[in-house]
């Protein structure tokens, strides 16, 4: 007879909760500068630094795959939850490998996981928050004890090289975290989600059917963005019980700086609220979220139990936010890694 292990843990439906255990990012080496990008385009750095506050992004090398990235992220977290192994694999993307089958699958064989639930979450900029909130009510409803959610997104493939006004603003990369069975009062505990589209905007962030390349009308983008970030953020905020002031950590979908300052003006926060890494890695779609969270980690910003809004806008349109307390998870970088 095998060893009894110890009783599973007697937490009713309505205590339960996602906990997030570990905090992992991926990305590729190459850095592409504003300077760089001016040699080949009509922009310059300054225009660019003002306009979003990127200074420079990373571009995966031909031949990565959305799935490397992905694992490379996916690992990281798993090693900084100090676990090897989990039920449900999500990853959110905007730049899948191929349309058919899902990305998921792929990085749960690479990680070691054939047999765990695997899937993606199609959401564009919006998708790490809604694939969050897909995994958190999939560990509230004991569906499962434990999932990755992965934002991983390669935009060097669909941003045409040409376009200043899409080349400038997005890069490569992924981040994730191992979400864990918990109780809704543990560091880490995910609380609420705030979830909405508009599909009238469906034209604004496109790549057109039979297309390459993505095309962006910027500004009608941005003048949506403010205010539905706003009002997504102070939604999930009160249902939280903090009022708007109360918010530790704002951590915005960082799509250009102006807009994170602007969500932050409205929602009456000090500039040191706000998480931003946008100069480093530029626009990561639903890789950004993930990747702000560990900068700010990693630099030691964030203290066990802050009260932290993520929200997201983007593609769809869609938009998003998740309330969570900070874990104190230790982020884990990994370099990409080519998949056999
Ligand atoms: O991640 C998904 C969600 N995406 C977003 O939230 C993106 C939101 N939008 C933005 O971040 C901004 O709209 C951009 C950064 C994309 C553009 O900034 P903007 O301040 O809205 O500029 P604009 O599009 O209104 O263009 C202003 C001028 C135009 O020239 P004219 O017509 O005034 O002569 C553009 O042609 O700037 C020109 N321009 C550039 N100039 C130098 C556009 N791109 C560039 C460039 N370098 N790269």
């Amino acid at each position: 007879m095998p060893t009894p292990g110890p009783p599973a843990p007697r937490t009713s439906a309505s205590a339960r909760a996602a906990v997030l255990s570990g905090l992992g990012t991926s990305l590729p080496p190459r850095v592409v500068t504003n300077d760089e990008l001016a040699q080949r385009l009509d922009t310059s750095h300054d225009w660019i630094i003002e306009r979003t506050g990127i200074a420079r992004r990373r571009v995966a090398a031909p031949g990565t795959t959305t799935a490397a990235l992905a694992t490379a992220a996916g690992r990281a977290a798993l090693a900084s939850a100090g676990r090897s192994s989990c039920e449900t694999v999500i990853v959110a993307t905007t730049t899948p490998d191929r349309s058919c089958p899902a990305t998921a699958p792929s990085v749960a064989t690479a990680l070691g996981l054939t047999g765990a639930a695997a899937f993606d979450v199609s959401a564009v900029c919006s998708g790490f928050v809604y694939a969050l909130s897909v995994a958190s009510s999939m560990i509230v409803a004991g569906l499962c004890g434990s999932v990755l959610v992965i934002g991983a997104e390669l935009y060097s493939a669909i941003v045409d090289p040409d376009d200043r006004s899409t080349a400038i603003i997005f890069g490569d990369g992924a981040g994730a975290v191992l979400l864990e069975r918990g109780e809704r009062s543990a560091p880490g505990a995910v609380l609420h989600h705030d979830l909405g589209s508009d599909g009238e905007g469906r034209d604004l962030i496109t790549v057109p059917p039979g297309e390459r390349f993505l095309r962006m009308r910027g500004r009608e983008v941005y003048v949506r963005a403010v205010p539905t970030m706003t009002a997504s953020a102070r939604r999930v905020a009160e249902a939280a019980g903090w009022r708007p002031g109360e918010i530790d950590g704002f951590v915005g979908h960082q799509a250009n700086l102006r807009i994170l300052q602007s969500v932050a003006k409205r929602l009456e926060l000090p500039d040191e609220r706000v998480i931003a890494n946008i100069a480093e890695v530029g626009n990561t779609a639903a890789a950004s979220i993930p990747l702000a969270l560990a900068s700010a980690a990693g630099q030691g910003r964030l203290a066990r139990g802050d009260r932290l809004v993520l929200t997201a806008f983007g593609g769809g349109l869609t938009w998003g936010s998740t309330a969570l307390l900070w874990s104190g998870a230790r982020p884990v970088h990994q370099e990409v890694e080519p998949l056999s």
